[in-house]
């Protein structure tokens, strides 16, 4: 496997574009799935998620053309099969998608579980019991044999579900089931993140007719035919764009990240302007810095569904509240277990205590460079955030993992100064890591 070495203490400056969103492009690539014609996909990002869901719709039977840098013509008419059954879906959580895709296809879908992760259980419960209601049949818990889902249904009636708890991922597994649903279907309680609008409106420029996407109350009518034959560009990524801010955050740097929508980034910007930082915004880029005498004011984050702060923006903003002056609190409200980086934080000088779900942060540390693990996707970005501002080297291992969700991070981080370099470690081995 690999790592990436990192020299901090550097004060990073200038531009950083964002690439298209990672959630986003993996349930648009699902509902692709779906389509009754041809389309085309632009500003995908090329990361390894994305590149698996690439490989399973393939395995599929779609044709996937890539036409330049980030777009896709994408051919699901020739899918001859509702078995995702490739192991790449155990790679990533959100092959999941292909459940509601397929159930639309072919009224049948059948692949393995997605895989726990390792910040606490990922249940889809929600997602069965709402194609349960849709009149699938397969979905209790008891049908799993084997670690596969086997899920069919004669007919596919729209009907009306409440989620009882907000789930990015049945929302939009339950809008692409009701897709051509026979009728009208209301999911009530969905979930709100930008992601999910992507797909919303990536379907309906596809022929779909789903209305209230961003809102708590989806309404989903039925429809016949999804012609497609459009073109569609991914949305920029949240949880990148605010990867960069917290970047430039916790280095005191000067850096502007462009190709963003600052609205997304609002439950971020208010707290880093609470805490001290220069926040400056333009229709599609945010500038961030910091005047020198300033001295970080402590706060609290609770994490929570959009527009509450996002959950995977979380071991990020834990690097920066490490530079404030006092106590911290990080309140996660979304995953049961998503602390497991701490320890990799505190060997480089951190000083966090965690209680129940709340990390209590005293600061501000100077952090040393250290040799830590990226344990998953967002918690390798908070080591690879500490790196950059810590004194001495930091080599963050299981670099593959950060790969999954960050396009070009090299190159994105040498462009605004960043002194960090890829190494392939061949003895280091770690199983592959699920989302
Ligand atoms: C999506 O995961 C994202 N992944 C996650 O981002 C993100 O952390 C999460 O949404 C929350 O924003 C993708 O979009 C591919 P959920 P998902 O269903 O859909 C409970 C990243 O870093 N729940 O919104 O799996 C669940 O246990 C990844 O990009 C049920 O109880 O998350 C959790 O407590 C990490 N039953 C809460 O809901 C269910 O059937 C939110 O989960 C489903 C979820």
């Amino acid at each position: 496997m690999s790592s990436y070495r990192i020299v901090g203490a550097k004060r990073p400056h200038g531009d950083v574009n964002i690439s298209g969103s990672k959630n986003a492009v993996l349930g648009i690539l699902a509902a692709a799935m779906m389509l009754d014609g041809p389309c085309t996909i632009e500003n995908v990002p090329d990361i390894v998620d994305v590149r698996a869901m690439l490989e399973i719709c393939e395995t599929l039977g779609a044709k996937i053309t890539p036409v330049s840098d980030g777009t896709y013509e994408i051919d699901p008419t020739k899918i001859n099969t509702f078995e995702a059954t490739n192991v790449k879906v155990k790679n990533i959580r959100a092959s999941y998608y292909l459940l509601g895709a397929l159930l639309t296809r072919f009224r049948k879908a059948t692949m393995y579980m997605p895989g726990g992760c390792n910040f606490g259980n990922r249940p889809i419960d929600l997602h069965l019991k709402g194609f349960q209601k849709m009149g699938a049949k397969g979905t209790r818990a008891t049908d799993i044999r084997d670690g596969i889902i086997r899920i069919v249904a004669d007919e596919l009636k729209g009907t009306h579900i409440f989620l009882d708890v907000v789930s990015v991922g049945a929302t939009i597994n339950l809008m692409l089931a009701a897709t051509k649903a026979n009728g009208v279907t209301v999911i009530e309680n969905a979930a709100k993140e930008p992601h999910i609008v992507d797909v919303a409106n990536f379907l309906n420029a596809m022929g779909a007719n789903i209305k209230g996407a961003g809102t708590d109350t989806i309404r989903v009518k039925g429809v016949p035919v999804l012609p497609g034959g459009y073109s569609y560009s991914v949305i920029p990524d949240q949880i990148e764009a605010g990867t960069y801010m917290i970047a430039a955050a916790v280095t005191r740097g000067d850096v502007t990240i462009h190709n963003l929508i600052p609205k997304h980034m609002e439950p971020l910007t208010v707290k880093m302007l609470e805490m001290g930082y220069n926040i400056e915004q333009g229709d599609d880029w945010i500038r961030v810095s910091i005047d020198d005498d300033v001295e970080l004011e402590p706060t609290n984050f609770k994490t929570s569904p959009y527009p509450g702060f996002p959950t995977d923006l979380q071991p990020q903003a834990t690097v920066m509240l490490c530079q404030a002056r006092g106590l911290s609190r990080m309140h996660e409200n979304v995953w049961d277990n998503r602390f497991q980086y701490i320890p990799e934080l505190q060997s480089m000088g951190a000083t966090i205590s965690v209680v129940e779900k709340m990390a209590l942060v005293n600061g501000p540390v100077h952090f040393s460079g250290a040799s830590v693990n990226a344990l998953d996707l967002r918690a390798g970005a908070a080591m690879v955030l500490a790196g950059l501002a810590a004194d001495g080297v930091t080599t963050v291992y299981s670099a593959n993992r950060i790969d999954r969700g960050y396009e070009k991070i090299l190159e994105k981080l040498r462009g605004i100064g960043a002194e960090i370099e890829h190494i392939d470690d061949e003895l280091e081995h770690n199983p592959s890591e699920e989302e």
